[in-house]
């Protein structure tokens, strides 16, 4: 895509950083945030609150593309306010901008609105897809059912609709998951965690970016695509995959109640690492996306390339 303008509300954050890196070379991006920042090349940052209509409205009008990211981490204690968090920044925001684009004269061609696949059931049986996928009731799934719902209840003629279920997205940029990994591994302490044989979905940042390029080019799809690499991984493969790219021989393991009291300890959910989610993209293979990175080591191989070495070894 060239010479487009792409706005990404919620853009600040990982997956934000990704596609900012990604098309902001050849492409205007607007990123809507609650944080002034100063432009960045083609990179410019609006203020908005993520609930309500305001100044930064104006930007989405004659926009090619709008990608929305926004809503609090799920990297938190699950209390009560958080729960609220977390489901009303999903919600709040996707609601304003559906409200906003039915608006506008000139609206996007296509909207891309995140979701996860996390929305699947705990799977250790079979793989998830589009098609036949189960899924659950438990806090994590009913924010993606509500933040889906939310997005599938709007209406907008001119404007192409697609929700990305997002597996663990992997890149170099600040605020992924491979900052935590790769310090496990570089303690010594990047073993399996739990069994092990929990399921890991997991995506290349450049192939998250390469699936919206790829959607916005191909007029006939909408609707839900499973934006996951085609091969899932067990935890024990996926750490010692990256334990043997990082260069390390040995990570000592974290069983189940170890990981209990160390999430207790640092206020997240154990879910986030021993829940098993198999999930296949088959809607973008049966469609014709290509993944430049399906595998794991040619994934953090890349990945690695671009971090010092100091992220992964203490000397
Ligand atoms: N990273 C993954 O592996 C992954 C996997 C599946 C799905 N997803 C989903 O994809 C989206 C983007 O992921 P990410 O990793 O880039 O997340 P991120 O780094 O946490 O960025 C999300 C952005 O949302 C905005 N935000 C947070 N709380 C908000 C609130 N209460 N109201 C309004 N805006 C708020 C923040 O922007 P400002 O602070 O600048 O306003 C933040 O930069 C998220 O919704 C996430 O759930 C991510």
């Amino acid at each position: 895509m060239k010479n487009k303008r792409i706005i990404i509300a919620g853009g600040s954050g990982f997956i934000g950083h990704g596609l900012s890196d990604y098309f902001g070379t050849d492409n205007d991006i607007v990123i809507l945030t609650r944080r002034p920042q100063a432009a960045r090349g083609r990179v410019q940052y609006i203020v908005w609150d993520g609930r309500t209509r305001g100044d930064w409205a104006a930007a989405l009008e004659g926009a090619d593309l709008l990608i929305n990211l926004t809503g609090k981490s799920v990297n938190c204690r699950y209390n009560e306010q958080n729960r609220q968090a977390i489901f009303n920044s999903r919600t709040d925001a996707t609601s304003i901008l559906g409200a906003v684009t039915q608006t506008l004269k000139k609206p996007p061609r296509l909207w891309v609105n995140a979701g996860s696949a996390t929305i699947y059931r705990h799977a250790e049986d079979r793989p998830m897809n589009e098609f036949n996928g189960e899924i659950a009731d438990d806090f994590s799934v009913q924010v993606c059912k509500r933040w889906e719902a939310t997005f599938n209840g709007i209406t907008l003629p001119h404007t192409r609709k697609t929700i990305l279920r997002i597996g663990v997205t992997l890149g170099w940029q600040p605020g992924g998951v491979m900052h935590p990994y790769l310090n496990l591994v570089k303690f010594g302490l990047g073993g399996h965690q739990g069994s092990g044989r929990q399921m890991f979905t997991w995506v290349h940042i450049t192939d998250v970016c390469r699936m919206i390029d790829w959607l916005y080019e191909n007029d006939t799809a909408s609707g839900v695509y499973n934006c996951t690499s085609p091969n899932p991984i067990p935890n024990r493969t996926f750490m010692q995959q990256l334990r043997k790219t990082a260069g390390h021989l040995f990570g000592l393991p974290a069983p189940a109640p170890l990981l209990r009291i160390g999430a207790t300890l640092i206020g997240t959910e154990t879910e986030l690492l021993l829940k098993s989610r198999w999930v296949l993209p088959t809607r973008a293979l049966q469609e014709g996306f290509v993944f430049q990175y399906p595998d794991i080591n040619t994934a953090f191989s890349h990945i690695l390339a671009h971090m010092p070495r100091s992220a992964y070894h203490l000397f």
